[in-house]
């Protein structure tokens, strides 16, 4: 990834499995996953949250790499919409430029299991990080997140509020939140989809992927009203999720037609 886009993979927290309230992260043993931009592997294990018997996200290939772009981007102060498995959390707070991580959980139960399951308390860029238990869509969150920051702008601003990747709510929802935090840059998980998406619609002269350029995503992204920074890695990113992603792509290893047929078999089309 990082020789292809200028971006890659990061270090994972140590986990162990926990439960608390309705939610569990539960360790898999080794299995084929998707990735978001990669081809299937074999993965050897990865950590699941679930609330009940939902699965939430995990910490395998494809949400790593659908979480790259948004760690490579974030500096400075640094607003965090959703800790789930705090996976984001703890790549963010370990980067040497970024100085502080506000966290918005919804959740009591997801801030009491990850602070046993993660052990956030012992990283150490512990000092850098605070976690607020609200709704990262009520407009009221926007006080809390401002003295929590001492009045500064927030640098970036990355929301995964979402259980499902490419949720139709989410440009829209994600706007609100800029319009309420006004962070300097943001983005939101699983961007790529929906704006690649967007781009193609309006170029329909242009043919698939071609009309993916960072002009062209530059433009979506003002109008879906996020600030979101685009550069030609991340272009070619988005040009090749997509190219991964669509359907009616042929079956072949690695393809979007096997994704759906292994899926399909194993039941998993739910799981992130
Ligand atoms: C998929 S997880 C986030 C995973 C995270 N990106 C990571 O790297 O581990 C989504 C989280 O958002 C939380 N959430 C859902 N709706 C929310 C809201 N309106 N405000 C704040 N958090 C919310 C859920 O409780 C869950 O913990």
């Amino acid at each position: 990834m990082l020789a292809a886009y200028g971006f890659g993979l990061f270090a994972l927290p140590p986990y162990r499995e926990c439960s608390r309230g309705s939610w569990r992260l539960i360790r898999h043993l080794p299995s084929l996953a998707d990735g978001y931009v990669s081809p299937t592997v074999m993965e050897a294990d990865r950590h699941v949250l679930y609330q009940g018997r939902t699965p939430w996200m995990s910490t395998g290939l494809m949400e790593r790499e659908s979480h790259a772009y948004h760690v490579h981007a974030a500096r400075g102060a640094v607003v965090v919409a959703g800790l789930g498995l705090a996976m984001y959390a703890y790549a963010v707070a370990a980067k040497a430029n970024v100085e502080r991580v506000i966290v918005i959980e919804i959740s009591e139960d997801v801030i009491e299991l990850m602070r046993r399951a993660a052990r956030w308390d012992y990283w150490p860029s512990s000092r850098k990080m605070l976690i607020l238990q609200a709704d990262a869509r009520a407009p009221s969150t926007a006080a809390a997140v401002a003295d929590a920051l001492d009045g500064r702008r927030p640098d970036y601003l990355f929301a995964d509020i979402w259980r499902r990747c490419d949720d139709l709510r989410a440009p829209a929802e994600m706007a609100a939140m800029v319009g309420m935090l006004n962070p300097a840059l943001a983005g939101w998980w699983g961007q790529e989809l929906a704006v690649a998406r967007l781009a193609r619609t309006r170029s329909p002269g242009a043919a698939g992927a071609d009309a993916v350029t960072p002009a062209a995503l530059d433009a979506c992204f003002r109008e879906l009203g996020v600030p979101v920074p685009v550069t030609p890695g991340y272009a070619a990113f988005c040009r090749d999720v997509m190219a991964m992603n669509e359907a009616g792509a042929p079956v072949g290893i690695g393809s979007p037609g096997l994704r759906r047929l292994w899926r399909g078999l194993t039941g998993r089309a739910s799981e992130r």
